[in-house]
């Protein structure tokens, strides 16, 4: 895909020239520490540093949330940019020329596209902003007075207007030299049943949209007054992706930097009252649901994630939804609610940015706001308000993650409901049992080897998971083992032979593991990709310093080997109940075939498995 436009070799010379250490000293104190350099972790709050940079390998790791990864990494998520933005701004940065040759004719286009269509937004915006100012925009200028807001948050959201002409902005730009094409790929045109071209917003204040470096990529046009529909947006264009952008995000990152918090809103008006008010850590999604990718984008930046929907049903469901995609992103949220207003502008409106500040600060925690929610509409003083409150908070329960937090709110469900913990615990345990048997089941019987039908499939989770606690997916020692292979074989590639001896990509039941493996095996080179190499980065710190790869490697391939004889001794006996025969013997000759592997890593093997490896307990 998109880092495939750049050779390898240029790539190679840009991270040799970057220097991570010079990199990442622009954002963080770095000082030496033996080999390494550590230093407060940029991507999450602490008071002692526990995040590393190996000018050798040039990689960073944070031990404390398990980031990590190259120069381009830091980049990209130090100012949420893609790779191809990391890349050019390293290039500019250590005044490496961008290959021009690299540039394929397809990605030459999009580029010439893409500068086109900026051209012809920049121009929209300019002359709607003028047209407020003008006499044309008295109405709307008084509009935008009259709901609070002054100059400077006008001038800050680059707010315009656009007259009611019907092709004020394509004669415009058609008169400038900006070619009816452009107009038509960004939006802004329209072309008509007998050919001609009219203006797409007519008669509407205008809100610039802006991706996360601050670069204009559309508009959102609301009605003056009772029009419909209300808000009228850009259609989705090259540069414009509804799913993928946070309305005011290159306006709010410092504020969420510096408090390390985001809120998160539906409304644009929303988050300029936000800011109007003193509030500056506010986002809103596009009028569309909100995706994981956005969820992904803000975590990047912050931890504390607060939900701040209208307070009608339809925002109730929407903040349903946002808590779950946030979860899934491997963050988590907490929920603003209020009474006596619709939305937060209404609420700012009528009892200041203060209060709502206040709002935010003590907001609950998603799993708590459930609850609370479902208590509201039941009697839980009776046995039928609790079994109601039970159903609703047992699925919940169940798909946590973290361990810690199923104990926490487990007990504080006992306590609001009054019942016995154990009986909650209970409840929760059979919930995930079903849940991990209709995930996993079926196809485990089919096939031993592939048993990644669970939830170490989610790299982003099995990055930010804590080691220790495991609640589902492969076998701690079974990822240890496929981990420690790789890590061996990154400290020295060409072990690829001896490993290929018994192993193949199959064998994996990690995803990453399997891309990682199956990229040595068909060349020495380390793969380039930003997530894989974060992936690497993290196993090299997880694992610290391996003197004898050779040794290492034999023994984690005999641990999975063994991993699978258990897997497959399982198989057998589910095999045996479903009296198919001729599985049963297929399993039976894998079975011996697999325990004369083992045997013959045996001989590989210098000695037997030494105590303090794999990697370090703690996690
Ligand atoms: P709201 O109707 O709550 O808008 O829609 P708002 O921001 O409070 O607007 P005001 O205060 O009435 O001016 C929330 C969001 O849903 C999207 C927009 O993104 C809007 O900000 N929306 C709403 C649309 O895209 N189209 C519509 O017609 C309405
Ligand atoms: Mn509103």
């Amino acid at each position: 895909m998109s880092r495939r436009r750049y050779a390898e070799e240029f790539l190679t010379e840009l991270r040799s020239r970057a220097d991570i250490v010079s990199l990442i000293s622009e954002y963080v104190r770095l000082r030496r520490a033996g080999r390494r350099y550590v230093g407060l972790c940029p991507f999450h709050q602490e008071k002692t540093p526990s995040f590393s940079v190996d000018p050798e390998k040039q990689l960073f790791y944070c031990f404390g949330c398990g980031q990590g990864g190259n120069v381009f990494t830091f980049l990209m998520k130090m100012e949420s940019m893609s790779f191809q933005d990391a890349v050019e701004t390293l290039a500019r940065k250590v005044g490496l020329p961008l290959p021009k040759a690299s540039l394929d004719p397809e990605a030459q286009k999009r580029r010439a596209q893409a500068a086109g269509i900026r051209k012809a937004l920049e121009f929209a915006r300019d002359r709607y902003r003028e047209m407020l100012f003008s006499a044309h925009g008295v109405q709307a200028l008084k509009y935008l007075e009259g709901r609070g807001l002054s100059r400077d948050i006008i001038d800050m959201f680059q707010l315009g207007y656009v007259p009611a002409q019907w092709d004020f902005i394509t004669q415009g730009a058609i008169k400038a030299g900006i070619g009816v094409r452009y107009l038509e790929l960004s939006g802004l045109a329209i072309q008509g049943r007998r050919g001609t071209y009219y203006d797409r917003f007519r008669n509407r204040i205008m809100f610039p949209i802006w991706d996360t470096r601050g670069e204009l990529i559309g508009f959102a046009g609301r009605a003056l007054g009772d029009e419909e529909p209300k808000y009228l947006n850009s259609p989705d264009t090259p540069i414009f992706h509804k799913g993928r952008e946070l309305y005011a995000l290159h306006l709010a990152k410092p504020g969420i930097r510096s408090k390390g918090r985001v809120c998160v809103m539906e409304g644009y008006m929303d988050v300029i009252s936000m800011f109007q008010n003193g509030i500056d850590y506010v986002v809103a999604g596009m009028g569309t649901a909100f995706s994981v990718e956005q969820a992904r984008a803000l975590l990047l930046l912050c931890e504390d994630v607060v939900l701040a929907y209208d307070q009608d049903e339809a925002g109730k469901k929407a903040v349903r939804r946002c808590i779950d995609v946030f979860r899934e992103a491997g963050g988590r949220s907490r929920v603003v609610t209020f009474e006596g207003a619709k939305d937060p502008d209404e609420f700012v409106g009528k009892y200041g940015g203060g209060r709502f500040g206040q709002l935010i600060e003590n907001a609950p925690t998603d799993i708590r706001f459930i609850y609370e929610e479902a208590a509201k509409s039941a009697d839980i003083s009776t046995v039928e308000g609790k079994l109601h409150v039970k159903d609703i908070m047992i699925p919940v329960l169940a798909s946590l993650d973290s361990e810690f937090e199923i104990s926490v709110y487990t007990s504080e469900l006992s306590r609001q409901l009054d019942v016995r913990k154990e009986s909650l615990e209970k409840d929760v345990e059979s919930y995930r049992r079903r849940l991990r048997g209709s995930r996993a089941g079926a196809s485990e019987y089919k096939n031993p080897k592939n048993s990644n039908t669970t939830g170490y499939d989610n790299q982003s989770r099995s990055i930010r998971e804590d080691y220790g606690v495991h609640g589902s997916g492969i076998a701690l020692g079974r990822q240890r083992a496929e981990e420690g292979i790789i890590r061996a074989l990154v400290e020295k590639p060409e072990l690829i032979r001896m490993a290929s001896a018994y192993l193949d990509e199959s064998d994996f039941a990690g995803n990453m593991c399997r891309l990682v493996y199956t990229n040595l095996a068909s060349s020495p080179k380390l793969p380039e990709d930003h997530e894989v190499s974060g992936w690497i980065a993290e196993i090299c710190a997880k694992f610290g310093p391996v003197d004898r790869p050779e040794r290492v490697l034999m023994d984690c391939v005999r641990r999975l080997k063994e991993f699978q004889l258990s897997e497959l001794r399982e198989e057998m006996k589910l095999v045996q109940e479903a009296q198919d025969e001729q599985r049963l013997m297929a399993i039976i000759n894998e079975y011996q075939e697999l325990l004369r592997q083992v045997k013959s890593t045996r001989g590989d093997s210098l000695d037997s498995f030494p105590d303090d490896f794999p990697g370090r307990e703690e996690g």
